[in-house]
């Protein structure tokens, strides 16, 4: 089997993080390097070992040179749509980070611009192969839990809307591992407390696109016969509740949970279907992280990223999608933006939604408000600039 030629297209935090996991995986190999920053390109350049003729500061050239098969774009979340269109151009196998893009005409973009140059697109949304999730998902399909009749997910405490386009990817396509595809969504957002109004549409941090809500509530329905639950809520100070960050699967004889936080990292195995503390029906059973053969835990590469790596070589080697696909990816965007839409017009949204533009600026616009005031793309200022509105600095 030949090796799969990888070229990373943004060179910072993620960047550095995704070509740790490519440079470790033995059948892929980085070829190129590209970012704007020249310093970015060298540092990184000596750590997974490419030559300084391979770093580029203008990804069109790359993109001719080195022809590469597979482009991970991990960049803010603002640029993933010009810049996943200007790569896909190229006919290249690609990687966005989370989430896709910022509403559903652009992810249908580029969906249809993938199909049409006949190419895969994935979202680096890594926590759905995890060690542990890869031994949830063992457990449940060895039937440990019997029927799964409902999901609880839950962010880690970061300010609701923004929470949900950050942290409710990663949790929403964990959740769709085990329930299918959503069909509709209700949700409830309040900020300081009230129903949500025009005036709580927020342009959010980071490129995030337009947000709304201090704390989301989403009721799920999903096609396996289950429903859930997404909680984003927002705790004091800034995504302080990290241990919040929890899959539960329940199951008709038992139950699964996985906890993504650093601090509390683990899966465990319940084997009655209701919970009571202490006793036998408290007795929660840890299970092991499954990694691949190959994965050495001396390398620097984060054992999530490193098996979304191999998930995507398994992908192409086997002429498929990733289980973290482009197509799930804009479903994850199409059950966020109901969300918001359900929140806001407060009536069940089923989906496919048949409007694609983002909801929250069509309510606006139906409100008489124009576009959301900018806002700090810095997550801190952010945080203090949304205070200052509530009347709490
Ligand atoms: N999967 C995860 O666990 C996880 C965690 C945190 C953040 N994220 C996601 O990662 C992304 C942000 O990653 P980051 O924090 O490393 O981003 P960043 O903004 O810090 O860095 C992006 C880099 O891309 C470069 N870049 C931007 N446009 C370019 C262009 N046209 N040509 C060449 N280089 C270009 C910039 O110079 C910069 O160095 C967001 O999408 C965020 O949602 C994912």
């Amino acid at each position: 089997m030949q090796n799969y030629r990888v070229a990373i297209l943004g060179c910072r935090n993620r960047g550095t993080a995704e070509a740790r996991a490519y440079h470790a995986h033995p059948r892929t190999d980085i070829v190129a390097l590209c970012d704007l920053v020249q310093e970015l390109l060298d540092t990184l350049g000596a750590e997974v070992g490419v030559p300084p003729s391979a770093r580029y500061r203008d990804l069109d050239a790359m993109m001719r040179e080195v022809q590469p098969d597979i482009v991970a774009i991990p960049v803010g979340i603002e640029f993933h749509y010009p810049l996943a269109m200007r790569v896909l151009e190229y006919g290249a196998n690609i990687e966005v980070e989370k989430p896709l893009c910022q509403d559903l005409a652009q992810a249908d973009e580029i969906i249809a611009k993938a199909e049409q140059k006949g190419v895969r697109v994935a979202v680096h949304q890594q926590g759905r192969v995890s060690p542990y999730m890869q031994a949830v998902a063992q457990a449940n399909a060895a039937g440990r839990i019997g029927q799964v009749r409902y999901i609880y997910g839950s962010g880690k405490g970061y300010y609701g809307g923004y929470g949900l386009l950050d942290i409710g990817t990663h949790m929403l396509n964990n959740m769709l591992r085990f329930g299918g595809h959503v069909r509709s969504v209700s949700g409830i957002a309040t900020t300081d407390g009230h129903r949500i109004g025009p005036e709580d549409v927020l342009e959010g941090p980071r490129g995030s696109g337009t947000i709304a809500g201090e704390h989301v509530t989403a009721t799920l329905e999903f096609d396996h016969n289950a429903t859930g639950t997404l909680l984003q809520h927002r705790f004091p100070g800034v995504g302080a509740a990290s241990a919040a960050y929890t899959l539960e699967v329940y199951g008709t004889e038992g139950r699964l949970v996985m906890n993504a936080s650093k601090r509390v990292e683990g899966a465990w195995w319940l084997p009655h279907p209701h919970h009571l503390p202490g006793g036998e029906h408290g007795n929660w059973q840890p299970l092991d992280p499954l990694y691949p053969d190959h994965y050495d835990p001396r390398s620097p590469a984060d054992p999530a990223d490193y098996w979304f790596v191999e998930e995507y070589v398994r992908a192409l080697d086997e002429g498929r999608d990733h289980e973290c696909s482009g197509i799930e990816g804009r479903h994850i965007m199409e059950i966020m933006l109901g969300v918001f839409e359900s929140a806001v017009y407060g009536r069940r949204v089923d989906l496919p939604q048949p409007q694609r533009d983002h909801p929250l600026v069509r309510w606006r616009r139906e409100q008489g408000a124009g576009p959301p005031t900018p806002m700090p793309r810095d997550l801190h200022e952010w945080y203090a600039a949304e205070d200052q509105r509530l009347g709490r600095a």
